[in-house]
């Protein structure tokens, strides 16, 4: 039985920095014509609706995409990100919030498709009924780790693995650099996009010493904190590894990242880092 709901935190600081650099990565897919493929192995509800008792307890969107809705100086970077929302709701309000099943569908072509996988069996049944009569899209009620290995390498040879795991197991991050090897193994050239909460130091040292074990090369490592340390328990910040990141990605998301640092984060506090895990090797 799966205790974490997305519901309780969609739209949070985290879905904020995830989806609009999922964006700027199936955009950057998109530059050549070939048909790629993505997997989205921790898909899920699809649509969150923010008026749900559960969005509602701790209304985390307000501390998220609450912060920019609304914003007038949004850098163009976001506006795939920014249309998925308007996307979901009528005129400007913001009752509807899509998860990255959503988010990326839009921005998929004729040519390309999407494989959702997601452990939780309501979640994954709402997510069925979601995309349903989509030729586009499957859906899988599977681990998915053991989607990795199912779905690489793709027939199409390109394509987009978004790994987001709700870390509401012991030993996550040491799951997670092993996924992440055999994947690898199965499809190198793959683009990758792993998302993680930011802990305490050491176990941040430990992920990353594990992760760089695995001899991968060019990961791009993006860190975003909104918190001051003495802030409080809550997630300081969080992470995304991106394997292989296309072309002009980097620039992007340092521009990306110095507009989203200072618009999320709370009382001055935080900060931003990107930084080259591995290199070309
Ligand atoms: C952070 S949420 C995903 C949010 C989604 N990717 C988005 O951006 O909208 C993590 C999801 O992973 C699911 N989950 C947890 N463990 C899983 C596993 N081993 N395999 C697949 N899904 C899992 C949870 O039920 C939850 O829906």
């Amino acid at each position: 039985m799966l205790a974490y709901r997305h519901l309780f935190h969609a739209g949070n600081f985290a879905d904020v920095f995830k989806h609009a650099l999922l964006c700027r990565l199936v955009e950057g897919l998109k530059k050549k014509a070939s048909p790629f493929f993505v997997l989205d192995t921790h898909a899920g509800l699809g649509r969150y609706d923010l008026t749900h008792e559960w969005a509602q307890k701790n209304a985390e969107f307000k501390n998220g995409i609450a912060l920019v809705w609304g914003r007038t100086d949004v850098p163009e970077a976001f506006v795939p990100y920014f249309d998925a929302i308007r996307g979901e709701n009528a005129a400007d309000t913001l009752r509807f919030y899509p998860g990255s099943p959503r988010i990326v569908r839009r921005l998929l072509r004729p040519v390309d498709r999407m494989v959702l996988v997601e452990l939780n069996k309501k979640d994954c049944h709402s997510l069925g009924a979601l995309f349903g009569g989509d030729r586009r899209t499957t859906v899988h009620l599977m681990d998915g780790y053991q989607a990795l290995k199912a779905f690489l390498p793709p027939t199409e040879r390109r394509g987009l693995i978004f790994v987001d795991s709700s870390f509401d197991r012991a030993r996550e991050f040491e799951r997670l650099a092993k996924g992440l090897a055999d994947a690898h193994r199965r499809f190198a050239t793959g683009v990758y996009a792993v998302w993680y909460p930011i802990m305490e130091p050491l176990a941040m040292r430990a992920f990353e010493r594990q992760i760089t074990a695995t001899g991968i090369h060019k990961i791009l490592q993006l860190e975003l904190l909104i918190q001051p340390r003495a802030y409080g328990d809550g997630m300081r910040g969080c992470g995304l590894l991106v394997i292989n990141p296309p072309f002009g990605f980097e620039g992007e998301a340092q521009a990306m990242m110095a507009w989203l640092q200072p618009a999320l984060s709370r009382e001055g506090g935080g900060s931003r880092r990107i930084y080259w895990l591995a290199g070309e090797g």
